[in-house]
């Protein structure tokens, strides 16, 4: 059991931001929420020309839930169809979506090929049918698909078999992931085929209807690998012009094929060292672990240092990719500051810091990245842990121009209709709020679908409840 003082025993307003006070905590938070169109939340957003009619996007979530030749079931339907009764507007990539078989994190994940493509469109109408049914109208929102490739964490074929494909050794990451040997590196040949293997599955979004693909650059798969490749040879390692060469070329390649596609990026702004459970399963670094293999950290690998990230999102904006989704971290070897939560995933470790400490992190860190870059519009991520008080903080991050819209994550498996909620004024409905459980990554670690077991009902009636439980 943690530590820290459990969210939902704040029993006001003030004792929360007292809390926050003492603990360092420096983001806003509103008491009173405002409601309708014109509210801080509710008013409409240009991203680089396009409307998107509020301040809530839907991150990324998948359910190891597709067919093993990377179609949706009607688990993955189910999902998308919550993400569009959910209100937000922005719908953020919906759920990795590996652009070959190599890259899939797991042998249920979607998978973009000629052959899925249908079916892929298919999700993206289930989701705007239903985000018309309840709101009347489709033309504000945006919905997207996240590209991505797994890299080191790759699970193509068996859920309990990692076939790593990486970017270079990481002593404090190679046992985890099964990188015995350098065979795991990816050539730079490989490298290129794969550039070419996204921009074909983004000109299959575009065909599917989707208004812009995410290249994945964050959470330890091969993008964001990529920008830590400090010590490797050949076009795509060691200077900061060879690191970003994969994403420059995507994106060139992509103008070249699919001229109206939008594109973001997904970033983790910033990294620590890889944690393991140390005493009393309290986390803490993996002894040894190189800091000069983290990206956005400081030389002792547990500090922020923004310097390279900012200047990637400078490249990014001179080469017309004006939306950036930030988050942090990996869930692999840094849950705590990639997704602050108060129980941890069976793989993981306790909280070694206060889990609204993790949120302020990435609050701030998107804040100050937003200052230096205010031609590009910021989507932010890990909010849940704010449960009862999300609404207040997101109204006065907005306002403060920290960000432009906010990303919701778990909280959206558990309480789908929490922004639709927030912009109508209706009261939050705690028995639905998040509370961190976890078990939406705990099942998925030990070979089960995602879901929130424990809050929706849907979920809560399955034997892999009982499952989770039990692991627990
Ligand atoms: C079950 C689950 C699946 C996820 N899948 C993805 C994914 O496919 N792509 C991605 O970029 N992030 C993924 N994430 C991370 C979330 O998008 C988000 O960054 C994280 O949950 C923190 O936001 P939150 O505090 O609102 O939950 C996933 C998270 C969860 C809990
Ligand atoms: S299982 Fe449900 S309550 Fe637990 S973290 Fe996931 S979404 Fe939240």
């Amino acid at each position: 059991m943690s530590a820290y003082p459990r969210v939902a025993s704040f029993k006001s307003h003030q004792q929360f931001t007292d809390h926050l006070k003492e603990l360092g905590a420096d983001f806003p938070s509103d008491a009173e929420v405002e409601s309708g169109a014109d509210s801080p939340l509710g008013q409409s957003l240009d991203v680089d020309g396009v409307t998107v009619g509020n301040r809530f996007c839907i991150l990324p979530m998948e359910g190891w839930d597709g067919t093993t030749d990377g179609k949706p079931t009607d688990l993955t339907r189910r999902r998308w169809r919550n993400f569009g009764i959910s209100g937000a507007k922005w719908m953020w990539g919906g759920e990795a979506v590996s652009v070959r078989h190599d890259g899939r994190a797991n042998p249920n994940q979607l998978l973009m090929t000629e052959s899925n493509l249908s079916s892929i469109e298919g999700l993206r109408h289930e989701l705007e049918n239903a985000h018309q049914e309840r709101f009347g109208r489709t033309d504000d929102l945006y919905v997207g698909l996240q590209l991505t490739h797994s890299g080191r964490w790759a699970k193509p074929n068996e859920k309990t078999k990692s076939e790593p494909r990486t970017v270079q050794r990481n002593p404090a990451l190679d046992p985890r992931g099964n990188v015995t040997d350098d065979s795991a590196i990816m050539s730079d040949d490989d490298l290129r085929r794969l550039i070419d293997d996204f921009i074909a599955a983004a000109v299959r979004a575009e065909r599917a209807g989707f208004k812009f693909v995410d290249v994945k650059h964050c959470h330890g798969y091969l993008g964001h690998e990529l920008l830590s490749g400090v010590d490797r040879d050949g076009d795509f390692g060691g200077s900061f012009e060879n690191r970003t060469r994969f994403v420059r070329e995507i994106v060139a390649g992509i103008n070249a094929e699919a001229p109206s596609l939008k594109i973001g990026v997904r970033l983790s702004i910033y990294d620590f060292m890889p944690h393991h459970p140390g005493e009393d399963r309290i986390g803490e670094p993996v002894p040894g672990a190189d800091p000069r293999l983290v990206w956005g950290a400081d030389p002792s690998g547990m500090g922020i240092d923004l310097d390279e990230p900012s200047k990637f999102l400078t490249l990014l904006e001179s080469i017309g990719v004006k939306m950036v989704c930030t988050t942090a971290g990996s869930p692999y070897s840094t849950p705590h500051i990639q997704r602050p939560a108060y129980f941890p995933p069976s793989d993981g470790y306790l909280p070694p810091e206060d889990p609204l400490v993790g949120v302020a992190r990435q609050l701030r860190a998107t804040a100050d990245l937003k200052r230096s870059h205010p031609g590009m519009t910021f989507v932010g991520s890990g909010y849940t842990y704010l449960q009862d008080w999300l609404p207040g903080v997101a109204q006065a991050v907005v306002r403060a121009g920290w960000v432009d819209s906010i990303g919701l994550g778990r909280m959206v498996l558990s309480y789908p209709e929490l922004p639709a909620d927030v912009i109508a004024g209706v009261k939050q409905q705690r028995k639905k709020v998040c509370r961190t459980f976890s078990e939406c990554t705990t099942a998925p670690r030990n070979g089960m679908i995602s879901g929130c077991f424990p809050l929706d009902p849907f979920y809560k009636a399955m034997p892999e409840r009982e499952m989770v439980k039990a692991i627990k």
